[in-house]
């Protein structure tokens, strides 16, 4: 690998927390990994991050909670029945048709939050509108018609998220852990309450949502639904919306894509309303975008994983207790796997493209643990960005300044817009 990481930090104790991480060694080209620390390797290149990430048992590597310290759901998820049963009871709620079933209902969702809190004329904060929409929207694909249950508890949760899921090796803040279970508990209440409810309703129709999913599993006790629909629910709280957050802010610095975009989400959904079928897939060019906006802004930008026993990586001999992290955010911007890599262009998605390495592009992961809700971001991310599009044009915010800031997740740091009426046709 030969390119400059577009992120250099400025030296040790010079730029704190998980960006660090990021900071590459001087030599060029640059190796496939280098140590940040006595026991920390990252690693940028495809072929290690495909071992590391990948094969677990041939790493003696496993996944690593150093996002979700001890605790962070009360040890709930570690008391159920195996990780790949609970994978398993979810799945048809993430199918394509499952998807699909439930599109007019997150399209109609979209909309309706546009109307309760309407980009205002000029200097418009994104983040907030963005993270409520797409939270919603997670919310309608996990409880159906029961998500306005838990409407409103979707802001104090991620208030209370950053400070329990640190980047790394950041301690947790005094009494973070009480305010994240505080906010935790007012939503597991209205789970509850939306479970109650269904199991009132006999006989239960059988919907797409993830709860009507979980019902119909018959393995699954009740506080086992409700632990993995707290857990889909959670994940969905932050990266969808940043998802969308960036790809709005990449459509307001090219134009032309977002006039493409509009058309699109016009002709394929119509020019406002709800039409009775909905297929995200068919918003082809917004796909396309999306996954731009994945490859220069994964919000996993970093992931992590704990050495279990020796192993050997990139030339380096590792012992157990090595810490990994894969920086996604690097290799997708190494020019050997992706021409023009610092550039947005979301045509170089349009066709398939088999000669990439199939470690250079991991926004959801790869292998075992490949990302279970990937079809739920990119219908919740695209039908967003149709919906705000098919009503607004975006332009940057003259004087803004928009960075990656390296947390937990990657966030667009100064994100304002200017959004106008978009034109007709
Ligand atoms: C933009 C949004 C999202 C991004 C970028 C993302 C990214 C990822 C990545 C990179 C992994 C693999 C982690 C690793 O290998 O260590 C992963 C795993 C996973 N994600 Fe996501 N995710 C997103 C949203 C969601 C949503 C909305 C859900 C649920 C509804 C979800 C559920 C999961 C699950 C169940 C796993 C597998 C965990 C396991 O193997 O035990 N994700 N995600």
């Amino acid at each position: 690998m030969s390119h400059t990481p577009p992120v250099r930090a400025a030296g040790p104790g010079q730029e704190p927390g998980p960006a660090a991480l990021l900071r590459a060694p001087a030599t060029r080209p640059l190796p496939a990994c280098w140590w940040y620390d006595p026991r920390t390797l990252v690693v940028a290149d495809a072929d290690a991050a495909v071992r590391a990430l990948c094969a677990d048992d041939d790493t003696g590597a496993r996944s690593e909670a150093f996002r979700r310290p001890p605790g962070w759901d009360g040890g709930r998820q570690t008391a159920l029945p195996g990780r790949t049963a609970r994978l398993s009871w979810t799945q048809p709620a993430f199918t394509a048709a499952a998807v699909r079933a439930q599109a007019p209902a997150l399209l109609s969702a979209a909309d309706a939050c546009l109307d309760r809190t309407p980009p205002p004329a000029s200097d418009w904060d994104v983040l907030p509108t963005v993270l409520e929409t797409t939270a919603h929207l997670a919310a309608v694909l996990c409880l159906g018609g029961d998500a306005a249950l838990v409407h409103g508890l979707d802001a104090p949760l991620r208030a209370a998220t950053p400070a329990v899921v640190r980047g790394a090796g950041q301690p947790c803040q005094d009494g973070a852990h009480d305010r994240f279970e505080r906010a935790a508990a007012a939503v597991d209440d209205r789970l509850r309450a939306a479970l109650r409810r269904r199991r009132a309703a006999a006989p239960a129709a059988a919907g797409h949502d993830l709860l009507s999913v979980l019902l119909a599993e018959p393995a699954a006790d009740d506080e086992a639904v409700l632990t993995v629909l707290f857990s889909r629910l959670f994940s969905a709280q932050t990266a969808p919306g940043l998802l969308t957050a960036w790809l709005l802010h990449l459509l307001a610095t090219h134009p032309a894509e977002q006039r493409r975009l509009r058309a699109e989400a016009r002709r394929v959904l119509g020019p406002s309303g709800t039409p009775p079928a909905v297929d995200p897939a068919q918003l082809t060019a917004t796909q396309h975008a999306l996954r731009e906006a994945l490859r220069l802004y994964p919000p996993s930008w970093l992931l992590g994983r704990t050495l279990r026993r020796p192993v050997r990586l990139a030339d380096h001999d590792l012992a157990p207790g090595t810490e990994i992290r894969v920086a996604t955010y690097l290799i997708h911007r190494d020019p050997a796997h992706h021409p023009r890599p610092d550039a947005f262009v979301p045509g170089r998605w349009a066709t398939p493209r088999p000669g990439l390495h199939r470690g250079a592009y991991l926004p959801f992961g790869i292998g075992d643990r490949y990302c279970r809700g990937a079809s739920w971001v990119t219908a919740i991310a695209a039908l967003t960005t149709a919906a705000l599009l098919r009503r607004h044009h975006l332009r940057p915010t003259p004087g803004g300044r928009v960075t990656p800031h390296f947390s937990a997740h990657l966030e667009p740091a100064g994100l304002r817009l200017d959004p106008h009426p978009a034109p007709p046709g």
